[in-house]
Order: C-alpha cells, then structure tokens, then sequence
C-alpha cells in the first residue's frame, strides 16, 4: 500500500502524539533542524517584506521548531509580540528568551479569533496531516486585513527529499484554494533560498490577506 499513498500522496494517518514524539526524539540534531537561520535567505526576507512594520504587532509562528525564523523577526522589530508554537516540547526548549513559546498542535490552535496580525508557518504545515483543519486555525487566529505566509514544499518535486509517512507537499493552486476559503487575497509563487539564484521549484511561498 505504500506505493498507492506515495502516488496519490494520501498522508498516513499518523496520531499527533506519534509526530510530536518524532520531532521531541530530533530536536537535539542541529545540523537538520537548526536553532539559527542566516537573515539574508529568502525565506526569512520574504516574510519580513511581506508584513512590513511589526511594531507594536502580535506575530505567530506556526510550527516554530527552534524558533530560527522569530529569532530574526524579533531581533529586527523589538517591539513585536512574537509567540512560538509546536507539537514538540523539545524544539520549543531552543526558543529564545523574549518569544512566547506555546506547545499545542497547529489544528487547534489555543489562542482567541483574530488574536495575531501576521502568522506564518514554514516547512511545518507538511506535517499537520489535517491540512485543512490547520489552514482554517491559521486563517481564525490571524484579524480581518492581517497577513499569513506559508513556506513549503511543491507537490511536483514530491520524491526528492526522504519524507516521514505523514508528510504532505502541496499543489500551489489548490493550497490557495483553501486559503482563498478564509482569506480575501491569495497569491503564491516558487522561491529560492538566495535572491540572486533563480528558484528551482521545490519551494513555493503563499501569501495571503484576511
Ligand atoms: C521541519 S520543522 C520546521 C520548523 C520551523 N518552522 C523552521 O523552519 O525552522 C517542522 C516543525 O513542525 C512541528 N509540527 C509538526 N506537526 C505540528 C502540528 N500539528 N502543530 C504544530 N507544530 C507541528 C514539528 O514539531 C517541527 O518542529
């Protein structure tokens, strides 16, 4: 049966506590899952372009790992409100002091409707197996104008990378599609990591408006 979930790429239904065990059990491998990301990659850029002036903002990163990306958004707005959250307790553990770090699951996300102006998630809504359920938390907890990025990998690349069985790279129309259902803008595109070398397809951002 594994073939028929790798061609039509079905995520196994892995239980949450199953996925949060594997990243708790690799948290302490930094060469894969490092705790620092370099500001001038851009992925990082991206995001910062994207939602502007944070001051004064509350900003959520879905599915933080180590918290690479806040580190950097909150080392260039001081005065941004930045929370953390992830499944694994050990990731969260490498956070930087001045982040909120929360442990819960991006399906069911503990934080008020309309809580946070900007959100984003980065190589983690891969993971969230209720892909849909997590977009519908991310788009709840984002205000009405704020603004969401998500960061992953293209479905068309699928087999490039050795992938856990639960994991899902996405189609870019059809994840902006399901944006679309709670956002009012919704563009995406394929980004590289470096601005000057062309993308090569297997990443694509979605950038959206509430
Ligand atoms: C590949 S890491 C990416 C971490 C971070 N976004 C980065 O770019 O450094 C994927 C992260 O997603 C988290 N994750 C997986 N499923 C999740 C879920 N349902 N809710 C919240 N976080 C989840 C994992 O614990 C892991 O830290």
């Amino acid at each position: 049966m594994g073939w028929l979930r790798d061609r039509f790429r079905v995520p196994s239904p892995a239980p949450l506590r199953d996925i949060a065990r594997h990243f708790n059990e690799v948290a302490p491998d930094e060469q894969h899952y490092p705790s620092h990301i370099d500001p001038r990659i851009y992925h990082v850029r991206l995001i910062l372009d994207f939602f502007g002036d944070l001051q004064g903002q509350r900003v959520l990163d879905v599915g933080a790992g180590k918290g690479r990306f806040a580190r950097v958004l909150k080392e260039r707005h001081p005065g941004a409100s930045l929370y953390a959250l992830d499944l694994a307790e050990a990731m969260l553990a490498y956070v930087p002091g001045g982040i909120h770090a929360c442990a819960a699951s991006m399906t069911a996300i503990p934080f008020a409707s309309s809580s946070f102006d900007c959100a984003y998630a980065t190589e983690s809504l891969e993971h969230a197996v209720d892909i849909e359920g997590a977009v519908a938390e991310i788009c709840r907890v984002v205000r009405p104008g704020g603004r969401i990025v998500v960061i992953d990998k293209n479905r068309r690349h699928w087999g490039r990378l050795q992938t856990p069985p639960w994991e899902t790279w996405f189609r870019r129309r059809a994840l902006e599609r399901m944006l679309a259902r709670h956002c009012a803008s919704v563009s995406s595109r394929p980004v590289s990591y470096w601005e000057d070398v062309p993308p090569d397809g297997l990443f694509l951002a979605w950038l959206a408006i509430k």
